[in-house]
């Protein structure tokens, strides 16, 4: 591939520890002593997940669920598969799924629809990035990290292409 993007900063490493560690003390409220069943979508939450989970100091167990939507370009094709699934009971656990960007809210809302299904006793949504322009169905998120204009991101753990995903910063992809 010999198309290169110009990326531009948007937050910089240490505005998002910033933000990790805010989201960190208003889950350990909420989840000290709940022993959380902690969520986070692959791929692009895992820098994020691993950087806030060491902020919470409680017990707490950790999943993974790998979902498809995104085809190879910049648009959600709205049909979702689980294409990994969770090796943990969801059943009566208080289960916080970790995103890193809700975007049109068609992967978030039925992951959520998927988990509900399996009777958590509670169900929240944590999202490092949210870009609300561009939502096709309603998703609330219970702790958020940053709002995002309607640009496409890259870098901490957000990737265009599979590229760009160990960027220690989030940058605009120009186009
Ligand atoms: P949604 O179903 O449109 O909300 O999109 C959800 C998924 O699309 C996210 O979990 C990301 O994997 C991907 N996505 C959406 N917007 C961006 C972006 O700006 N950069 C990188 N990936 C994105
Ligand atoms: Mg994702």
């Amino acid at each position: 591939m010999n198309f290169q993007p110009k990326l531009h900063v948007l937050f910089r490493h240490d505005e998002i520890e910033a933000t990790v560690k805010r989201l960190a003390a208003e889950i350990r409220k909420d989840y000290h002593d709940k022993y959380p069943l902690l969520i986070g979508v692959l791929k692009g939450s895992f820098m994020f997940m691993a950087d806030l989970i060491r902020l919470l100091d409680f017990p707490l167990e950790v999943e993974f669920i790998r979902l498809s939507s995104y085809g190879r370009d910049r648009q959600s094709s709205g049909r979702i598969k689980v294409v990994q699934n969770l090796s943990s009971e969801v059943r009566d656990r208080e289960v916080l799924v970790i995103e890193d960007i809700v975007d049109t809210g068609l992967t978030t809302s039925f992951l959520l629809n998927y988990l509900r299904k399996k009777k958590p006793a509670s169900l929240k949504l944590c999202s490092l990035t949210d870009k609300p322009s561009r939502r096709q169905v309603p998703v609330s998120i219970d702790y958020l990290g940053f709002a995002v204009p309607d640009r496409f991101l890259v870098g901490y753990g957000l990737d265009w292409n599979q590229k760009f995903r160990n960027l220690p910063d989030i940058y605009v992809l120009e186009d």
